[in-house]
């Protein structure tokens, strides 16, 4: 990665709203500190940590560092910069309701500096805090905000997140994060798709029998229910992290790699999505729940079982669906999503899987050539082309093998975390890894009515043992089209 840091630059004052929350702690103070280590935070960078709690700053920075010796690799954390990063911290307790709190904030903002404001609150708290932020002043026309998710929680709500947000800061200067899209891999789809020119005339049907894109979870939902039992893996996973690989997996070639040119494609894509019906909601998306089991060798109690989920919880913990994209390059090739928590393995990936030969010449059993492109995006990021090859020995018979890359092994380089790579291009400018209001809207626009769907079947999601790859109908909804998830194949 390139340093950025340069005496040009301007002074950067960067503010975290919920710095004492959960994703605070975890990912944003450790990839601004990975940023600082490397060079990468511009000269005059000043980073104001804005909570609820009254804590003193050295309160305040004895919590980043318990979180930094949990979340940051004990080679990396060296003392000298870890001092020099905590010199750029400050704490101000705030209550986002009040106007005063904010005119208070405003005296610890350097005039002329540019102002990036991350707002890892509660979303209801969006709409106050960007009013209270431009009552006091602190909003001019450089001024940044990044939003994390969840980006509201049905379509009604996105559009007045956008709207209200959309008073005080112009589009160009709205960040809506999806980490998905700061991942290495998730990135490097599009070199592979774009940046190579064998796989253009096969990314199409009738050549691509169908695509499946998952991300499989072994965590359960953890400390989270509060937030997670109002939200279900189909708003927390799917409206965002998956259908964002799926638009980077469907879209056209963009005509350059200008932001907004690389979104127009995602939003066409969104927009082609097949709208479900309460028969294909029923038939095509299958919702489960984890009960207790073992999962790799660990017992964990079922997700009603979970502290603070209500007993009769019908939230859903895992989602697979199949998805159609009514474009002249993708016509009928289903598009199969799955992800879950608690399941068999930590395993996120796509696979393209390539229509098989017209006729077979060899005398075995396989029926497709069984070409498969995967994507592996954790835990091992790679690329592998599974192929037929002849099998030792007399005869010609065929076998499946693989050609792998390694991309740790081919590229040594250090691998930023996504979400350091996303907060740099924040103090860059550069949108092409964030979601434009549209695309946010276009998302919700299919997803809801499979929301609506599931409250008028009114049953509950099925049950599924922790440690297994989700209910038996995901597998079911695979052999209904003669295929299978690829851990099966
Ligand atoms: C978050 C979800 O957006 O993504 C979590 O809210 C989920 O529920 C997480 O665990 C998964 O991200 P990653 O990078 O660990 O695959």
């Amino acid at each position: 990665m390139d340093p950025v840091a340069s005496t040009s630059d301007p002074d950067l004052d960067l503010f975290i709203f919920g710095a004492t929350g959960d994703l605070s702690v975890r990912k944003l103070l450790p990839a601004l500190y990975m940023a600082h280590l490397h060079g990468n935070l511009p000269a005059g960078a000043r980073i104001l940590a804005v909570g609820r709690q009254a804590l003193s700053r050295e309160g305040f920075i004895q919590q980043v560092l318990g979180g930094a010796r949990q979340f940051i690799e004990a080679r990396a954390l060296q003392a000298e910069a870890w001092d020099r990063f905590e010199a750029l911290i400050d704490y101000v307790a705030l209550d986002a309701t009040q106007a005063e709190d904010f005119v208070r904030l405003a005296r610890h903002s350097r005039p002329g500096a540019q102002r990036v404001f991350y707002l890892a609150t509660a979303p209801s708290l969006f709409t106050r805090i960007c009013a209270h932020l431009a009552g006091a002043g602190l909003v001019d026309a450089q001024a940044r905000v990044v939003l994390e998710k969840p980006l509201g929680h049905d379509m009604a709500s996105a559009r007045a997140i956008n709207a209200e947000v959309g008073r005080f800061f112009e589009e160009r200067q709205i960040f809506r994060i999806d980490h998905y899209l700061g991942k290495e891999t998730v990135q490097n789809l599009m070199v592979l798709r774009f940046g190579n020119a064998i796989f253009e005339p096969l990314w199409r049907a009738p050549f691509i029998r169908s695509v499946q894109i998952t991300v499989a979870e072994t965590v359960g939902v953890g400390s989270r229910a509060g937030f997670y039992d109002g939200t279900g893996a189909l708003r927390d996973m799917v409206q965002n992290h998956l259908l964002q690989m799926l638009c980077i997996v469907a879209m056209e070639p963009p005509v350059s790699l200008d932001p907004d040119a690389i979104r127009d494609e995602k939003l066409k894509v969104l927009r082609s999505l097949r709208p479900m019906g309460p028969a294909e909601i029923a038939r095509d998306v299958i919702r489960g729940q984890y009960t207790a089991g073992t999962v790799q060798q660990r017992a964990v109690a079922g997700y009603l079982q979970e502290d603070g989920v209500p007993p009769d919880s019908r939230t859903e913990t895992f989602v697979s669906l199949k998805a159609h994209i009514d474009n002249w390059r993708w016509g009928n090739v289903p598009f199969f999503l799955r992800t879950g928590k608690c399941l068999a393995e930590r395993c996120s990936e796509i696979v393209i899987d390539f229509a098989g030969q017209p006729f077979s010449l060899f005398p075995d059993t396989y029926r497709s050539a069984g070409n498969r492109l995967v994507i592996r995006l954790q835990p091992e990021e790679s690329v592998q082309l599974q192929i037929m090859a002849k099998e030792p020995g007399s005869g010609m018979k065929r076998r499946p093998v693989s050609l792998d890359l390694d991309l740790h092994t081919a590229f040594t380089e250090r691998r930023a975390e996504a979400y350091e790579r996303l907060l740099i291009d924040v103090i860059r400018g550069r949108l092409t890894h964030f979601m434009r209001h549209d695309e946010l809207e276009a998302a919700w626009a299919w997803v809801e009515p499979i929301l609506h769907g599931w409250a008028a079947q009114g049953d509950a999601p099925r049950p599924y043992a922790a440690g297994t790859w989700g209910p038996a109908a995901s597998s079911a909804l695979m052999a209904r089209h003669d295929m299978q998830w690829s851990e099966e194949a």
